[in-house]
């Protein structure tokens, strides 16, 4: 498995630091959604599901955390510690997020509104759906 990781030009100058993302510019796809987590505890992991369309950009913009991909043959754990790079997460590709450092922000850019139809949470289901579709 492939992954995956852009890494945004730093506008740095006396007063701090700038970033700009642009749907198909830095990355693959138009945004048509952002959400985020915070205030996650200690211990605590979530996701837990795969998309059967939806593409995905993680981007910690503050701390840290890490995040296991598997695409129903390899494992995969990525740390995301820079607000500077953002990991990609294309359809049919499990992930759970775990080891949030205590204040840590992650920023989810995703290439479609918010649809529970597109979820797989079932693990069992996902290795199903990717047999299906002959992966
Ligand atoms: P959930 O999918 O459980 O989060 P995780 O990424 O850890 O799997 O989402 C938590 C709740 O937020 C759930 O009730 C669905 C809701 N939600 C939205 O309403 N819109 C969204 O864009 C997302 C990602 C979640």
């Amino acid at each position: 498995m492939e992954i995956i990781q852009y890494h945004f030009t730093e506008h740095g100058d006396q007063r701090g630091q700038l970033i700009a993302v642009e749907g198909e510019r830095d990355i693959p796809f138009p945004i048509r959604r952002v959400y985020y987590m915070y205030g996650v505890g200690e211990g605590v992991r979530r996701g837990y599901h795969a998309h059967k369309e939806l593409e995905q950009i993680l981007i910690c913009m503050h701390g840290s955390c890490k995040v296991l991909l598997d695409d129903g043959s390899e494992r995969k754990s990525v740390l995301l510690d820079k607000p500077g790079t953002g990991l990609y997460i294309g359809h049919a590709t499990w992930r759970e997020i775990y080891d949030f450092s205590p204040g840590a922000v992650l920023v989810v850019l995703a290439s479609e509104i918010y649809d529970e139809r597109d979820y797989i949470r079932d693990y069992n289901e996902f290795l199903n759906y990717l047999t299906q579709k002959g992966r």
